[in-house]
């Protein structure tokens, strides 16, 4: 637990912007905790270095399920990619994306077929991680604080194999537009890929169906 705060607290000093990233108190971490599996740590001869949590959120208010208008019956199914950190003197080694994987297989274990994660449109690196693991953008809206963020969905049971040709339009817009991203995910698009600029980055944007992989 002390590892895990000390991690965090040194990780929000660091940031570029406090809205990526939420910060929590310990008792938040002790509700986490009851979930056998539910931290996936790294550890180096510094201590821990990076951490991945995931929460079952069930009936809880904040379940993600919601924001992109999952049935009710199938929010008992919807697991959360809580938050993935690395101390920045390790960053660039695939370790969110690792961590993120690991844990996308405890959640397939324990048979959930929803995962959700949220990610700021601030954070670039995270949101390409996240796409890299099968994950689409299906909402953007303001959470916590009024901050926006991504809400980014994957199936995990049983992907579906789409034809890309069959998809139709696809439109490129700058991760800076969030009304106009706004505009595309209500006209029923959904983001399924990013591409780094020299200024900032553009996500792409078509009208496929859900589930799916590509
Ligand atoms: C998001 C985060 C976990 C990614 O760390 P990571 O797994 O080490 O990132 P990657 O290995 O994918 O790094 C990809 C590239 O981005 C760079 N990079 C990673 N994080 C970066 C950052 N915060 N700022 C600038 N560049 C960063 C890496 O150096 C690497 O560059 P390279 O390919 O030229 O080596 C890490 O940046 C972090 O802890 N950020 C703060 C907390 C946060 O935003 N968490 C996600 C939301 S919960």
């Amino acid at each position: 637990m002390q590892d895990i705060l000390d991690l965090q607290n040194q990780i929000a000093r660091d940031l570029p912007t406090p809205e990526i990233f939420r910060i929590h108190e310990d008792d938040y971490f002790q509700e986490i905790f009851r979930l056998d599996r539910a931290v996936i740590g790294v550890t180096t001869e510094d201590g821990l270095i990076a951490y991945s949590i995931i929460r079952l959120p069930r009936d809880a208010e904040d379940n993600l399920g919601r924001d992109i208008g999952l049935p009710e019956m199938d929010l008992n199914k919807v697991a959360h990619l809580q938050a993935a950190v690395v101390h920045p003197a390790y960053r660039g080694n695939g370790l969110q994306r690792r961590m993120t994987m690991a844990h996308l297989a405890v959640i397939e274990d324990l048979g959930y077929e929803h995962v959700c994660c949220t990610v700021s449109p601030k954070n670039p690196v995270s949101l390409g991680n996240i796409f890299s693991n099968g994950f689409v953008i299906r909402n953007l809206t303001p959470k916590f604080k009024g901050w926006w963020r991504y809400i980014m969905y994957k199936k995990n049971l049983c992907p579906i194999k789409v034809d890309k040709s069959k998809a139709g339009e696809e439109i490129a817009i700058a991760g800076r537009d969030i009304k106009g991203q706004v505009d595309l995910l209500n006209q029923g698009f959904i983001g399924f890929k990013m591409a780094l600029l020299p200024e900032g980055f553009e996500v792409f944007y078509g009208k496929y169906q859900y589930p799916f992989t590509f």
